[in-house]
């Protein structure tokens, strides 16, 4: 969910509508906004895209005029997504407003006690609760908001980033936070709350991030931060490093192929600043000579995509450098009671450094002694401000639900720490880091010249869009590139599509297989061309089309698919880099193809901030 709030002297409506428009991608079930208008505090919430606010705002009367407002846009988790269950709630008689990213946990007890007290509830969201409570700590005593809503989230389980307002002062916003982002952008003479700072970019660099327990009170001319005892606390200013342009579309129809296109930029800046006279150089972020030798296990920690850029990183690791790597489900990962050594490092990953499965496994990993390293694009982001390093992946903002420059930042970051390892660890002589440095340098190039397939890509596209199955194969390297090129597909297309180890596929799956199936075999390691090409011989025979990617240096059989994509000669541990290129170009293609909404697939969301 995304969550915006703005205190000045302009007319706020339009900011927080333009600021729900950047925080959209968090989740887009239904949005709302409440104001202190001329009638007192107004409601306007609805179902669906932010542009159905608007509508509905328009045929409310439009007059929504406000100088402090809040706003929000949902992610359900509690209660279908409806018109009834769209923030903000009010709380008691409509003197209270709240947004809320998060789950209340214990909501279920509060609302029963509430309902004792003879609140009545109109939805049936865990945030509802938290709008009574508030209502009910602060009706008819002296107490201050901002102190209300410190007994009240002293009451509350689970997580949440909150916005309050009350007509006792229409002026001001109470801002609190556990678990869930929460920024506060500091202005002149106005003043905003966001999840995060696409949403205040445009009217100001400057921003404070709320930690966990801290409660604010931000006015138009003064914010003041309080921890959980009601002390104020001095915060650091921050300053936004990127501009307004990098959260824009810049031309392109969807985000999703601006940042496609944006990959050799996202590899050469995260690469670049790393490489030092040929050798791989980590400054500050606890990645020691020291520490890499004693390293005895090493988990990767990540959710979607980030997962799949922790397998590929498992294969280059544990084939560059021989330590055993596991690549894990970080929802699974932390209730199965792992096994963490003292001598264990977890690399964790995650683009928004929010994900709350990825946060709780790295704690529960930190808690037991392994040294936490975060590959996290949103800088001082939670995951990143908890881990014990970080290695950030300067990908700049990515606005697509579905990711691609992130990802392939990541990877760039753990060939990183692959090629540290190996050389700290005696595996790899200085000749060697200095040529494989070089071929890291060459990435970037690499995935330009990779990226001139756009147009074949979209003409296989249009051939195949209609497909109701697609089936990604690969060994190695290659299967762990396949189960990202299936997620991308399906996530965006809607396409039912898997990825399989391609020796795996004749074990059951290979019965789905038919007349038409299309099939895409990823085959980028020389030593098992003939093995994929043995398992597209099974598919073909059976009625499968096949597109093979493959590298430019591809021995076997080319009759045996129907289209060939050839990727540019690099190092074959740094491959998946190159061949999830014509991946994410094909899902985008038949997606437009299939007039999906590619910025914002159906029921996700970018950050999942809930567990
Ligand atoms: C969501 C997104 C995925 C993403 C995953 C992990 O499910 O839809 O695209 O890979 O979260 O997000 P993170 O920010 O931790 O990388």
């Amino acid at each position: 969910c995304g969550i915006v709030g703005f205190t000045g002297r302009e007319n706020a409506l339009p900011i927080l509508i333009k600021g729900l428009y950047s925080l959209e991608y968090r989740g887009y079930d239904s949005a709302g906004v409440a104001a202190f208008t001329k009638d007192g505090l107004r409601v306007v919430k609805a179902r669906g895209r932010i542009a159905n606010l608007e509508e509905k705002i328009k045929e409310e009367g439009g007059d929504m005029y406000c100088t402090c407002g809040i706003g929000h846009t949902r992610w359900a988790t509690h209660g279908e997504p409806s018109d009834r269950n769209s923030h903000p709630h009010l709380g008691g008689k409509g003197k209270v407003a709240v947004v809320h990213n998060g789950i209340i946990e214990n909501y279920k007890e509060l609302r029963e006690r509430l309902e004792a007290h003879g609140y009545e509830f109109k939805s049936e969201t865990d945030t509802e609760t938290v709008a009574h409570l508030v209502d009910y700590l602060h009706t008819g005593k002296q107490e201050d908001l901002a102190k209300t809503v410190l007994q009240a989230v002293q009451r509350l389980r689970g997580s949440y980033a909150l916005g309050v307002v009350s007509m006792d002062n229409t002026q001001e916003i109470v801002a609190a936070r556990r678990g869930n982002p929460l920024v506060i952008g500091i202005g002149e003479g106005e003043n905003m709350i966001a999840s995060d700072i696409t949403a205040i970019i445009n009217r100001t660099k400057r921003y404070i991030i709320l930690d966990d327990n801290e409660v604010a009170i931000v006015r138009p001319d003064s914010v003041v931060v309080m921890n959980e005892f009601g002390d104020t606390v001095e915060k650091e200013i921050m300053t936004v490093t990127w501009d307004m342009s990098a959260a824009e579309k810049g031309g392109y129809q969807h985000f999703m192929l601006k940042e496609i296109m944006e990959q050799p930029k996202a590899v050469a800046d995260t690469v670049k600043p790393r490489i030092k006279n040929d050798a791989v150089v980590f400054e500050d972020n606890g990645l020691t000579d020291e520490r890499l030798r004693e390293i005895e296990h090493i988990h990767i920690i990540g959710c979607g995509s980030a997962l799949h850029a922790g397998m590929v990183g498992k294969r280059v690791i544990e084939a560059m450098c021989r330590i055993r790597c596991t690549a894990e489900v970080a929802s699974e990962f932390r209730y199965e009671n792992p096994i963490i050594g003292k001598k264990d490092m977890c690399i964790v990953i995650s683009q928004s450094g929010e994900t709350a499965d990825t946060l709780a496994a790295m704690r529960l990993a930190k808690q037991a002694g392994a040294f936490t390293i975060a590959i996290v694009n949103v800088v001082s982001s939670t995951i990143a401000r908890e881990a014990d390093g970080v290695l950030y992946t300067w990908a700049g903002p990515e606005i697509s639900v579905a990711t691609t420059k992130a990802y392939s930042a990541q990877l760039s970051a753990l060939y990183l720490i692959s090629v540290k390892i190996a050389r700290v660890r005696g595996l790899i002589s200085i000749g060697d880091e200095r040529a494989l440095c070089a071929e890291l340098q060459r990435l970037p190039e690499c995935i330009e010249q990779t990226l001139k397939c756009q147009s074949d890509m979209q003409r296989i596209a249009t051939l195949y869009a209609n497909r109701s199955s697609v089936f990604f194969l690969g060994r190695g390297l290659d299967y762990a590139a396949a189960l990202e090129a299936s997620l991308k597909l399906k996530e965006i297309s809607y396409i039912h599509s898997e990825a399989y180890a391609a020796g795996e596929l004749k074990h059951g799956t290979i019965s789905l297989i038919e007349e038409g199936t299309l099939v895409v075999a990823l085959a980028t390691q020389p030593a098992l061309f003939e093995k994929t090409v043995s398992n597209i011989r099974e598919v073909v025979a059976r009625g499968a089309s096949v597109v093979l990617v493959t590298t430019d240096d591809f021995t076997g059989d080319e009759s045996v698919c129907q289209h060939i994509v050839r990727l540019p000669k690099c190092l074959y541990e740094f491959s998946a880099s190159l061949s999830i290129i014509p991946m994410q170009l094909l899902a985008y293609y038949i997606a437009v193809e299939r007039n999906c909404d590619v910025d914002k697939p159906r029921n996700l969301a970018k950050s999942v901030t809930v567990e």
